[in-house]
């Protein structure tokens, strides 16, 4: 089953979705290929296909990745007393309440998820200059999206997560990942969505956001 969104309409109402994920439904494995053979269609450096993508669907090794997700998250939240200026959380963000709430939700419930998505690209990006970091990430983070967009068609979603990366060589150790060859970029939560309306997110106005031909602070 199919939406038949337009492709406006799956670009502008593709959400990070956590309240209304369906831990109670079962996710096949079919549609988890079928969406990241469609994902696997996004542009990457030079078609090297340095990917590797790790899903996980059983429940006992789900049960531990929740348990470092909600340690990362600890050790992200301790870091807040560092932010500042507009990298401070909620910093004039309408809605942002909102954005806790769900993200305390997800935390409580990430055990619970039929499946999880692990996408990896080869290398450790740290170690690389900004050129590389971003070949790195752009050989990879396109394709992830483009999952989220398959999972929405499907009536399915997931929800853009980094908060593990704070656990990142526990996971690998968890997972079997070669940690010293592969970055992990994210952790998404697989799951059919409680209804299929979902509206455009606030944003930045245009004009606060773009300039013409010179940088506008
Ligand atoms: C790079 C990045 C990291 C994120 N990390 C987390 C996370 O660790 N946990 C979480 O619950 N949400 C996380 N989010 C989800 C954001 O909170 C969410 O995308 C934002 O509130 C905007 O909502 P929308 O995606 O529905 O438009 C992350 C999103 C991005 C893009």
């Amino acid at each position: 089953m199919t939406l038949n969104l337009s492709a406006d309409q799956l670009l502008t109402t593709t959400r990070s979705v956590r309240k209304r994920l369906d831990f109670d439904r079962a996710v096949s494995r079919d549609i988890i290929q079928q969406c990241l053979e469609i994902a696997f269609q996004a542009p990457n450096g030079s078609n090297l296909n340095t990917w590797k993508w790790v899903v996980v669907d059983d429940p006992g090794i789900i049960e531990k990745i929740s348990g470092l997700y909600n340690q990362g998250t600890e050790d992200f939240i301790a870091t807040l007393g560092d932010a500042v200026g507009e990298n401070y959380m909620g910093a004039d963000i309408p809605g942002f309440q909102g954005i806790n709430d769900s993200v305390e939700y997800l935390r409580q419930n990430l055990h619970r998820a039929p499946a999880i998505l692990f996408p990896l690209i080869s290398g450790r990006v740290e170690q690389g200059g900004v050129f590389w970091q971003a070949s790195s990430y752009g050989s990879i983070l396109q394709a992830t999206w483009s999952f989220f967009l398959a999972l929405r068609e499907r009536g399915m979603g997931s929800a853009w997560t980094t908060a593990h990366l704070w656990r990142e060589k526990e996971m690998a150790e968890l997972l079997g990942i070669p940690y010293e060859r592969y970055t992990q970029v994210g952790l998404f939560p697989i799951g059919y969505t409680k209804g299929t309306q979902f509206r455009k997110a606030y944003r930045k106005p245009f004009d606060e956001v773009v300039s013409w031909n010179q940088f506008s602070p």
